[in-house]
């Protein structure tokens, strides 16, 4: 593994405190974050009051916003680069000769508006009059707010997209909450909680397809194919961790390279426990895990759910980042730095995720704490403390945690500080990723503030 060189991460810890750090990663793009809601309450206005709260709900609460302010800081970052040096081409051409909409293309594209649709508006509003508000999409941004970007370097459609990136993770998140069985979220009920499952899980279809009628609106087939592939990377993810698969004995056989046909078959537990389906027992491989070593076991343990973590967390950040390159029109060089920057910076936030499930309190999390347990979920610190004690795999292994199961992987995660060891591997990631930074952009004032909050993952609280 490559660490990056000691003075980048020393002049990095230097402003990572907020109180002596003459910027803080928001303050150099506060205008456009604080317009972003705004904005997204426009893309995802509908007819129908019910549905707008519940879709909206997520969005009266200040969250995190991590994903658009990456997107935001980045786009700033990156226009730092001389647009007589973004040689890309930004649309193949042999695809689309004769295309009206992406014909004669300059370097002035690059600042085009998303357009407010392609089909005839009478189409998009079905049978309503095209005044009625349903099935709006999107709007060019204004004027105003154009102008605004252009001064900063933030280019129309990375603002949309950065837009489009915080819709998709609010989807997922009230997605997630169904899945979890929660009731609390960013310090208030969780959307299923105060309006049901069910609408909880319209509300999320609704902001996806809005999101994907603004992705299309963006005009870049590249990025419609990135982020539409996050949007089935978010679910693979989710599907992975439903079921801890490497350390179920029959889905090992299939890793392994044994054939043999696996049939799901319903328990009759599904609403208990949230998963489909749970794969069968398989006749004469009972004997399969114990011939493999405990640290074979262990390295797809941490395969697993490091891929796990890409789709789940680094795969929106990281495709999103790309995306912003590329609508830079930025070499591939660059545009791949960018992608290994969200990767390594997503999967280190996700670790950190996990870890404060078991180091903070309810109350500052906005939600529950060692909640990864109760759901049966084995995470790093988890995997670690199986690391240390081989005995426990008998514990990990099940698909849900008894109270006595979850004392006894506490015992151990406190007994060899697993936490410890996470932050480590957490730390390897943000390395990397500040590595990518320097490696990809010029100097800047957006770059030290991406610098900055990569660095700032390590310590937040919540
Ligand atoms: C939060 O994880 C959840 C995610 C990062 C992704 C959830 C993805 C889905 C539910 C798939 C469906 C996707 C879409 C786009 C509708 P967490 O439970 O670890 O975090 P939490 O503690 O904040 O809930
Ligand atoms: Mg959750």
């Amino acid at each position: 593994m490559v660490s990056p060189t000691k003075e980048v991460v020393t002049s990095a810890s230097r402003m990572i405190n907020p109180m002596t750090s003459p910027l803080s990663p928001l303050s150099v793009v506060s205008n456009e974050m604080e317009t972003l809601t705004k904005n997204i309450t426009k893309l995802i206005g509908s007819g129908h009051p019910i549905l707008n709260r519940i879709s909206g709900y997520y969005f009266e609460q200040e969250g995190k916003k991590v994903r658009p302010l990456l997107v935001l800081l980045l786009s700033k970052a990156l226009a730092e680069i001389p647009l007589n040096k973004r040689t890309r081409v930004i649309v193949d051409m042999n695809d689309i000769p004769n295309d009206p909409v992406y014909g004669n293309k300059t370097s002035d594209s690059l600042f085009e508006n998303p357009v407010s649709n392609f089909s005839p508006l009478n189409i998009l509003h079905g049978i309503k009059s095209i005044s009625s508000p349903l099935t709006k999409g999107s709007e060019p941004l204004s004027t105003s707010v154009k102008e605004l970007d252009m001064a900063n370097g933030i280019l129309p459609k990375q603002r949309r997209l950065a837009e489009i990136v915080e819709m998709i993770h609010t989807a997922s998140l009230l997605h997630d909450d169904v899945i979890d069985f929660s009731d609390q979220r960013r310090g208030r009920p969780s959307g299923n909680f105060q309006f049901s499952n069910k609408m909880a899980v319209l509300a999320g279809d609704f902001l996806l397809g809005r999101s994907v009628v603004a992705i299309s609106r963006l005009r870049n087939s590249e990025v419609i194919e990135l982020i539409s592939n996050c949007i089935a990377n978010l679910v693979e993810g989710e599907f992975m961790q439903l079921k801890n698969t490497v350390i179920d004995r029959d889905q090992l056989s299939l890793m392994t390279g044994n054939k043999q046909k696996l049939i799901p078959k319903p328990t009759g537990k599904e609403l208990d426990i949230g998963h489909d389906f749970k794969i069968q027992k398989l006749e004469n491989n009972s004997n399969h895990t114990e011939k493999l070593q405990h640290d074979i076991l262990i390295k797809l343990a941490f395969d697993h759910y490091l891929h796990k973590t890409y789709l789940k967390t680094a795969s929106l950040i990281s495709k999103s980042l790309r995306s912003t390159a590329i609508l830079s029109g930025s070499d591939e060089l660059t545009i791949d730095s960018c992608y290994e920057f969200g990767k390594n910076i997503g999967i280190c936030f996700q670790l950190v995720d996990d870890l404060l499930d078991y180091t903070q309190d309810a109350k500052i999390l906005g939600k529950p704490a060692n909640n990864d347990l109760k759901l049966g979920l084995a995470t790093a610190p988890v995997l670690f403390a199986w690391k240390m004690n081989p005995q426990l795999g008998s514990v990990i292994e099940k698909s849900s945690f008894s109270n006595e199961d979850i004392d006894i992987i506490l015992e151990n995660v406190y007994k060899y500080n697993t936490v410890e060891m996470t932050r480590n591997l957490a730390l390897e990631y943000r390395d990397k990723a500040l590595k990518n930074l320097h490696e990809t952009l010029p100097k800047s004032k957006a770059r030290d503030a991406l610098e900055i909050l990569t660095m700032s993952i390590m310590t937040r609280k919540k």
